[in-house]
């Protein structure tokens, strides 16, 4: 074949779609009880609006941006996180003038030039969710019981929710300096990318696949012994939170995101079922960005749902039922089809899903076609059952046969199903 997706990109099929729907659906009612209201946000931006938020220095801003120049020589990228893009539009349009607490979610694309494999894609999806105007700590808790109230809902079990906090302006240069020392006595260990990163952006080490780094990561000095007083208290806080709340959480001072902008509680919820993609959903508090790019000094915390992660866990609980007609007619002979065409129409204008059988078929094929389709119920209609007024209603689970009057057909089936 000619034309084939791009690697990395995928179709979402019929059959899958039901699952994509039941989350979307899921995630709308648990975000409204939360009182947040979804916003669309272009998939491409200015390209500096990724590399001020996410970081120079992350995976993403460095390798995995789709970028592309405008005539002008401008560049523009497609979105691989919503989070900058929310901001942008929270300070472009004065949201935060009408209502100084915001709660916000969108649902779509994401694009990111990573190597796939299972539970990685090029393009993928996100629930992405975003309170600004609130410094917390209950705004933290509240963000992350709703992310975790969601996974309940689809009826997901086994994931871990794992904490941290990264601190503020005031005392994370101070953890960087005492890492950067721990970093730079065994930069002999580091990959190439990490001996440079030890110095640009030291944090980043704890996210480097490569083992050798990993192992010096395993000893590396913890950042939740360098917070100041305030961010102690915070993570504190939080913490007695979620437990009152009854949401169980690991502490995982490694836990430190692929994103520059987080400061305070960070949080993540794994999976083991997923082999090396174990993320389901990260986020954390980003109190600076909004300010970064341009706008007040605002609080903000947010996480976004991998929506093919939380997919696949879907998937091994089982398909969700594929959809099925509610009725097909089996009309054979032109007298018949033509009346019939006119009451598939008007018991569509119900909002019921109604099939018929076009062209000349006999019965035989038109009752394959209805049994291929998964119909719930089949009328059939012949110039005889015309003539006589009455037609067979079969009931295709059980096989039972009625008779029911066509005088008033569209109405005889109006609350039937
Ligand atoms: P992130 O951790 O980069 O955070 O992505 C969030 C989730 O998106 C991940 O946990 C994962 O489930 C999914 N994900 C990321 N990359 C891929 C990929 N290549 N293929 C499939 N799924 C993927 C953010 O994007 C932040 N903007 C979250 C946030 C919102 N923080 C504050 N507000």
């Amino acid at each position: 074949m000619e034309f084939r997706t791009i690697k990395g990109f995928k179709d979402i099929l019929p059959h899958e779609v039901g699952n994509w729907q039941f989350l979307e659906s899921e995630a709308r009612k648990v975000f409204h009880a939360f009182g947040y209201r979804e916003i669309r946000t272009p998939i491409l931006e200015w390209t500096e609006l990724f590399s001020r938020s996410i970081g120079q220095e992350t995976d993403i801003v460095s390798k995995e941006m789709y970028t592309l120049t405008d005539s002008r020589g401008r560049g523009m990228t497609l979105r691989p996180e919503a989070t900058a893009s929310v901001v942008r539009a929270y300070i472009q349009e004065g949201l935060y003038r009408k209502n100084p607490l915001q709660k916000l979610y969108c649902i779509g694309p994401m694009f990111r030039h990573e190597r796939p494999q299972k539970g990685r894609f090029r393009q993928f999806h996100q629930l992405d969710a975003e309170f600004f105007g609130d410094p917390g700590p209950e705004s933290d808790a509240e963000t992350i019981i709703m992310a975790m109230r969601l996974f309940e809902r689809l009826g997901l079990e086994g994931l871990v929710l794992n904490l941290n906090s990264l601190g503020c302006p005031g005392c994370r240069p101070g953890f960087r300096e005492k890492l950067t020392a721990y970093l730079a006595e065994r930069s002999d260990a580091l990959c190439g990318d990490c001996r440079r990163r030890s110095e640009t952006n030291p944090l980043r080490v704890f996210d480097c696949k490569v083992p050798g780094c990993g192992e010096v990561m395993a000893e590396a000095p913890a950042i939740t012994g360098s917070l100041c007083g305030e961010c102690r208290d915070h993570f504190a806080a939080v913490s007695a939170c979620l437990e009152r709340a009854g949401v169980p959480f690991v502490l995982n001072p490694r836990l430190v995101r692929g994103l520059d902008y987080y400061n305070r509680t960070t949080f993540e919820v794994q999976t083991d079922r997923l082999g090396a993609q174990n993320a389901v959903a990260g986020g954390g508090r980003y109190d600076g960005l909004v300010k970064l790019l341009g706008g007040p000094d605002h609080p903000a915390i947010g996480f976004a749902v991998g929506v093919e992660r939380v997919i696949a866990l879907l998937e091994e609980k089982g398909a969700r039922a594929t959809p099925r007609p509610d009725l097909f007619v089996a009309a054979i002979g032109p007298a018949a089809r033509d009346a019939a065409f006119g009451w598939v129409m008007d018991l569509r204008a119900l909002g019921l899903w109604v099939e018929m059988g076009y062209g000349t078929g006999g019965l035989k094929s038109r009752m394959k076609r209805a049994d291929r389709l998964g119909a719930r119920k089949v009328l059939i209609v012949g110039d005889d059952e015309l003539a006589s007024g009455k037609a067979v209603l079969r009931d295709m689970g059980t096989g039972d046969q009625e008779t029911v009057p066509l005088s008033d057909i569209v109405n005889y089936f109006k609350g039937a199903f």
